[in-house]
């Protein structure tokens, strides 16, 4: 299979005034072509940042402070991070090659413009469809994402849509482009349920259609688990665990993942039975623990190895998990 991505050791922090923030500490993953990557994890895990890496969307006291992001784009390898910002390639790769979605649609349309102009503009920055065609193919892209009369939502503002149809209107300008890699963070955390599976059902059938290759992160394992072909489990900052979704639906290894994925309510869940979930919050990512990250919250922690030393990544052919429990000196 080949790899689109290759995110090697990625290292990000920001500067504060508490002092640096370590968001994503040594990150590795790939994302094949074609494939659904997706990571997983709690608020405050890293997820966004490690796209907005991906992306060079970081704000101005955030950096990569090692590692690479090596994306395999027809001219050749390259890598994103090293991508100066005020280039025109890296414009052209970031609109063309890659784009992303967010969870608030309403904050990546600008009030004040139509969608049909803000998509127009996508255009015609990243493509060579001529001016006197641009209009009509911005009329065909909202019909591709399921907008019922194209012609008439096209000049509507962003605030006379529903969210999902906003939703649906960021899907169409980020493909615009044809781009290779769509990444999606909480594309429908802030839709109701019934929306965010038509939401899911349309990206699906967009990746089909075009073969994209996408980077969902989600922070709820179910969406997770019916998109993904591959699966990174975040914590601090760490990847803890990473497998096809399949193997890690069925022999989940890390106590953290075993903890997420018992608190994913089921449709068949009895009445009454309380749905569980993970005791305490992830702390603040200002100093890294000199053990595991999960350690001070995991129920099946071995005293005095797991605070203390760094549990190794052991590799079981295309299962990662980083956990004492599974080293000659844990238990298993
Ligand atoms: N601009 C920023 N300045 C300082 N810290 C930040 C900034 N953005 C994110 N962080 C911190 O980086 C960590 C990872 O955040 P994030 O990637 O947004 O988490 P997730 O997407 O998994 O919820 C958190 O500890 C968060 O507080
Ligand atoms: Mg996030």
């Amino acid at each position: 299979m080949e790899k689109l991505v290759e995110v090697q050791d990625l290292h990000v922090r920001f500067r504060t005034d508490e002092g640096i923030v370590y968001a994503v500490n040594g990150v590795s993953y790939d994302i094949e072509t074609g494939k659904t990557m997706g990571i997983v994890g709690e608020s405050g895990c890293g997820k966004s940042v490690s796209a907005n890496a991906m992306m060079q969307l970081l704000p101005d006291n955030g950096w990569v402070e090692s590692g690479s992001i090596m994306y395999n784009a027809p001219e050749g390898v390259f890598d994103v991070t090293k991508l100066d910002k005020k280039d025109r390639r890296t414009a052209l790769v970031h609109g063309k090659e890659m784009a992303m979605i967010f969870q608030e649609p309403m904050t990546s349309f600008c009030p004040v413009y139509t969608i049909g102009n803000q998509i127009i503009e996508a255009v015609r920055l990243h493509t060579d469809i001529p001016k006197t065609e641009r209009r009509n193919y911005v009329i065909g892209l909202l019909r591709k994402v399921g907008i019922a009369k194209p012609e008439q939502r096209i000049d509507e503002y962003p605030y006379q849509l529903s969210g999902g149809m906003r939703q649906r209107a960021m899907i169409a300008m980020a493909i615009a482009a044809n781009p290779r890699l769509l990444i999606a963070d909480e594309p429908t955390t802030s839709l109701d349920v019934t929306v965010q599976a038509q939401i899911l059902n349309l990206l699906k059938d967009l990746q089909q259609e075009f073969g994209m290759s996408m980077l969902m992160i989600n922070h709820n394992f179910g969406i997770i688990a019916e998109t993904c072909d591959m699966v990174a489990v975040m914590y601090l900052g760490f990847i803890i665990e990473y497998a096809s979704t399949r193997e890690l639906l069925n022999n989940p290894l890390h106590p953290y993942t075993r903890d997420l994925l018992r608190s994913v309510p089921q449709v068949t869940d009895k009445k009454g039975v309380k749905l569980s979930y993970i005791q305490g919050t992830v702390p603040g990512a200002y100093n890294i623990p000199p053990g595991c990250p999960y350690a001070e919250r995991c129920g099946k922690k071995l005293s005095g190895l797991c605070e203390t030393a760094k549990p190794p990544t052991v590799d079981k052919g295309d299962h990662r998990v980083a956990c004492h429990l599974y080293t000659p000196g844990g238990k298993q």
